[in-house]
């Protein structure tokens, strides 16, 4: 049995990982450590809160007292780490939330797991702190360039990357000096249930279903390699138990895809279950194909995200050849499966828009 702390546990990946991760270990005992930031929605894993072998800590990662006191009294032997500020666009209009939780955030757990793991007996023996991060630390891609491996030089473009590569530098060091028993994930864009409605796909979905225009920044050619959410969850698995400590391993869904092509592809999806589906026009009067429209029609070109990395793609050679992973899901099928989803779990997304989230989208490259 393990006593995972895992942060970040409300957010998009960390709430399906902790569905995941109870799904498969149903015995092990799991603390959340979250600050219900803006993107932290406790609903998403509070059907878990009953539960004797888990529990929900609200608090920040960068508290040194309370992250000392976790390990004191729970004793973790595995940490799987993703709370983080995650939002390029938020990074360049507030970098300050991203390096203090990023990075000072991440230093804080790392000093906290070394002092306490260090006092006991068998030290490190056992032990592992996982760290999730992002193929963004690499930087962008021109359109023939081969995709990044694990050695490729870090070269972070915005607050958000910049961040999680010092993250990433922070994590190897404790390995390298005190021998911490690390290991990293850098992963391509992942999409899925629980994504909070700023990032490109769920924000596509509820804009259609709203009526709303469809944001696509510059001219939609930016290429991004999606990976099914519950694949990145097998895949931080498989490096839990079987990955090299100090190693890291790329994840991604050798699935690249322009943003117009992203998006185009969500319409037809929307459109299509409309037609299946009369009662939809009924609950989303706004939508263009209840009135006959193409969800299509809403797509706007705006102005370019500043510095907006144009290319990601990963090399995922090293997981699959020594850990075996394999991404199951293809993109048309985890398409749909996401836009059913949003269109079955409305009781999940009504509440984040009627708070700070519709407020502050309105003022984001909506126009231009
Ligand atoms: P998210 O923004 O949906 O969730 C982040 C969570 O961290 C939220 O629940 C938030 O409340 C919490 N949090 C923020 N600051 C905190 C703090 N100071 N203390 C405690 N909790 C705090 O992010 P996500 O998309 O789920 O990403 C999770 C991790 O995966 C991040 O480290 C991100 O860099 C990485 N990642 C994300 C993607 C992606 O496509 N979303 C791809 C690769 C890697
Ligand atoms: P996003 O979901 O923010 O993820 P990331 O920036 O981490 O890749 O954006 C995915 C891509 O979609 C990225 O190239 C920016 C673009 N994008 C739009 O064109 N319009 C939007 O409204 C958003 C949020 C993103």
């Amino acid at each position: 049995m393990r006593k995972l702390l895992i942060t970040g546990g409300a957010g998009f990946i960390g709430a399906n990982f902790v569905h995941h991760w109870m799904g498969r270990y149903p015995e092990d005992e799991i603390t959340v450590l979250d600050a219900l930031t803006y993107a932290g929605v406790r609903h998403s894993i509070s059907d878990y809160e009953s539960r004797d072998n888990f529990r929900f800590v609200h608090g920040d990662i960068a508290d040194e007292a309370l992250v000392a006191d976790l390990f004191q009294r729970h004793g973790f032997d595995t940490v799987v780490h993703f709370a983080a500020e995650s939002h390029v666009d938020r990074s360049i209009h507030g970098p300050g939330a991203f390096v203090h939780t990023n990075v000072t955030g991440t230093h804080c757990l790392l000093n906290a797991a070394r002092e306490s793991w260090s006092r006991q007996p068998d030290s490190f023996a056992g032990k592992r702190f996982h760290h999730v991060s992002t193929d963004e630390v690499y930087g962008s891609l021109g359109e023939n360039d081969p995709a990044f491996t694990e050695t490729t030089s870090y070269d972070p473009r915005s607050p958000y990357s910049a961040s999680k590569a010092a993250s990433d530098h922070l994590v190897r060091a404790y390995h390298h000096t005190y021998g911490l028993n690390v290991t990293i994930s850098n992963c391509s864009n992942n999409y899925g249930p629980y994504h909070f409605p700023e990032k490109l796909i769920p924000l596509t979905i509820l804009n259609i279903l709203h009526g709303k225009s469809v944001p696509i920044y510059g001219d939609g050619k930016n290429v991004r390699d999606w990976l099914y959410v519950t694949d990145h969850c097998r895949g931080i698995e498989l490096i839990l138990d079987n990955g090299e400590a100090g190693q890291t391993y790329n994840i991604g869904g050798e699935c690249e895809r322009g943003n117009l092509d992203t998006v185009n592809a969500l319409c037809g999806i929307v459109d299509r279950l409309f037609r299946e589906d009369a009662v939809l026009a009924e609950r989303f009067a706004d939508a263009p194909p209840a009135g006959g429209g193409e969800a299509a029609d809403l797509v706007t070109f705006v102005k370019d995200r500043p510095g907006h990395d144009r290319r990601y793609a990963m090399n995922i050679d090293r997981i699959r050849n020594e850990l075996g992973f394999q991404p199951r899901e293809s993109f048309d099928s985890g398409l749909e499966k996401t836009v059913r989803w949003y269109l079955e779990n409305e009781d999940w997304w009504r509440p984040l828009l009627d708070g700070t989230y519709e407020a502050w989208i309105k003022t984001q490259y909506k126009s231009g």
